[in-house]
């Protein structure tokens, strides 16, 4: 009893549950609950209440469950037990199953003002364990329900400090800082936060479209610019042409010969009548 009174006094004291866990496990439980201990353990034995200790005492857990015994309402190991058979007491213990496996959620979207001003609507997915089964049941009252909520109030938190091109182009540093913030706090929880990604960004419509708009002026701009550019080079070239032309006179004859070689072929209906190359000379001379 005197144990007992420590103990609560200590609890008292501190107001917090740090120390009801601290505490030496079977201290706790003070004279009067070893004696209640003692019985139940003596009457699971009596052979007149066996077939009802069969039913009771032995407790499976699967591979990927842990269990935490609860004795007189005190945890009992630091450990948690499983997976496989284990003993329990009658009357005086109590199991809390946990989970262990990897659960993942949705966050739904939410819409979020960006540091620019611009409304996205943003979801994601949240992946989990638990990490410490006895911190997840003595720590927090819903280990899973507080993780999704402060998934959601992360998500907005760190999306309110970026701008709309970071948010767009950085997901990725974006689920990743994420990720440390939410394992950062759910580890007080025993909760391993193992991955965290952004599903999708949704743009209001009107933003969608001006940027489309915005997006097509700048290529179009673009190809303009790159059409003078052609037109540029190319004229360079025909006045390098004609620079090499202007060297010697036979070579605008070859060339003459050659322009109507290619009209003929095309049009061989109409009847031509070559001009003496001799006359084209006699007036760029004149020149
Ligand atoms: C959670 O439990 C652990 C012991 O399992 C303790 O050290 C820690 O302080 C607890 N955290 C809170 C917030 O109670
Ligand atoms: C024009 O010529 C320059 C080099 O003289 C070249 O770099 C450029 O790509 C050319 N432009 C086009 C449209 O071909
Ligand atoms: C004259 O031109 C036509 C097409 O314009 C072509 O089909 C034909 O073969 C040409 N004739 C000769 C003799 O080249």
């Amino acid at each position: 009893m005197e144990m007992d009174n420590r103990s609560s006094s200590k609890r008292r004291a501190s107001g917090s549950n740090a120390d009801l866990l601290d505490d030496e496990e079977n201290v706790g439980l003070g004279c009067c609950g070893w004696t209640l201990v003692i019985l139940s353990a003596f009457f699971a034995l009596l052979p007149c209440f066996w077939i009802i200790s069969v039913f009771i005492c032995p407790k499976v857990v699967k591979e990927y469950e842990r269990a935490v015994i609860f004795r007189l309402g005190r945890i009992v190991d630091k450990k948690p037990k499983g997976p496989g058979i284990f003993f329990i007491l009658p009357c005086t213990d109590d199991i809390v199953k946990v989970d262990l496996r990897t659960v993942s959620f949705d966050i739904p979207p939410q819409e979020v003002l960006t540091k620019d001003s611009v409304t996205v609507a943003v979801d994601g997915v949240v992946y989990f364990r638990v990490s410490d089964p006895i911190k997840s049941v003595a720590n927090v009252s819903n280990a899973d329900f507080a993780t999704r909520l402060l998934a959601q109030t992360t998500l907005r938190n760190m999306l309110g400090t970026k701008n709309l091109a970071e948010v767009l182009s950085d997901r990725e540093a974006i689920a990743h800082g994420m990720q440390s913030t939410l394992d950062e706090a759910t580890d007080q929880w025993g909760i391993k936060v193992e991955r965290v990604e952004i599903k999708d960004v949704k743009l209001p419509q009107q933003l969608q479209r001006a940027m489309a708009a915005e997006a097509e002026a700048t290529r179009e701009a673009r190809a303009k610019v790159i059409a003078a550019e052609g037109e540029m080079n190319a004229s360079r070239a025909l006045k390098e042409a004609s620079l090499v032309i202007a060297e010697s006179p036979s070579a605008l004859q070859l060339r003459y010969l050659q322009t109507l070689n290619t009209i003929a072929a095309e049009k061989n209906s109409t009847i031509i009548f070559p001009l003496p190359m001799d006359m084209m000379s006699q007036f760029m001379n004149r020149k």
